[in-house]
């Protein structure tokens, strides 16, 4: 059913977990794949050589100074001349307790908003402007179940960050549907990433999946087989909502 054939995308954080499932799924499924992560030499370089120049262009760019943003975006359109689907995947998850002094605190804030909102506000804004004159397009935000019933208190910025991506995605929904553009958020709960490290190390896989009425923590693929749906086209009319994946862990 779903067939990305003849479609390019550009994926963020592509060389993480989450997002290397999107990359290898898209290309699965025919597609394209501009695959951007945050420097040269690692995961994502390594992947997008494994699925070969034709179809993967690997494209690294620091998303915590936005400025980075617009060259990502010329570079990513270089590869096949335009960009059907933008995902908004790349994140970090890191700390701000409030026992923090204060430079250390509003460091970590403006880290986090950077990477998480910021950055995929301006990778919005590139999407929207290439989008329009070719007829549309489709963006996919990956947000999180934090965004909607809030994290531990030592991740208040990443929840704020993450509801501050599907506000974003609402009103990218409203305000461009006409211009053929659709918007999408994807929030996942617990998934079995590098992101959640410092959780498993402490608590095990085990641990996580207890809190999840389903048993278990989903794995990348199940965020990606989502991402891959919306960014098809199927779910047209669905734009502005959010799919989440996180077990019944919050029903939203
Ligand atoms: N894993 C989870 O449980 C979970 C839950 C909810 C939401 N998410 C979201 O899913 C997305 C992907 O996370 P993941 O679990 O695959 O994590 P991950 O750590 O495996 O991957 C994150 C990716 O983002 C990239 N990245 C980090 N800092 C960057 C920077 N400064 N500039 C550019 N790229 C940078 C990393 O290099 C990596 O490729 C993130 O937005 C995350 O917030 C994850």
């Amino acid at each position: 059913m779903i067939d990305m054939t003849g479609k390019t995308l550009l994926v963020t954080g592509g060389g993480g977990g989450i997002g290397a499932a999107c990359v290898r799924l898209a290309v699965e499924l025919g597609g394209k794949v501009v695959l951007h992560d945050v420097r040269a030499g690692g995961a994502g370089e390594k992947l997008a050589q494994e699925l070969g120049a034709d179809k993967v262009r690997f494209v690294a760019a620091d998303l915590s100074d936005g400025a980075n943003v617009p060259k990502l975006w010329q570079e990513a359109l270089a590869f096949q001349g335009r960009l059907d689907v933008l995902v908004n995947n790349a994140g970090i998850y890191e700390p701000a307790d409030v026992s923090y002094d204060f430079a250390k605190w509003e460091k970590a804030w403006h880290r986090t908003l950077e990477i998480c909102l910021v950055a995929p506000g301006h990778l919005c804004r590139e999407a929207i402007d290439s989008f329009i004159p070719q007829g549309g397009g489709i963006i996919v935000n990956i947000a999180s179940r934090a965004g909607f019933r809030g994290d531990d208190p030592d991740y208040m910025h990443y929840a704020a960050a993450k509801g501050g991506v599907v506000a974003m995605t609402r009103t990218i929904a409203r305000g461009y549907g006409k211009q053929g553009i659709t918007c999408f958020a994807v929030a996942p709960g617990f998934v079995n990433t590098a992101l959640n490290k410092g959780f498993f190390d402490q608590y095990g896989i085990q641990g996580a999946a207890d809190t999840i009425p389903l048993g278990e923590v989903a794995e990348p693929i199940d965020v990606a087989r989502t991402v891959m749906f919306l960014a098809s086209g199927h779910a047209k009319h669905a734009t502005g909502t959010t799919v989440h994946i996180n077990g019944a862990s919050y029903v939203h």
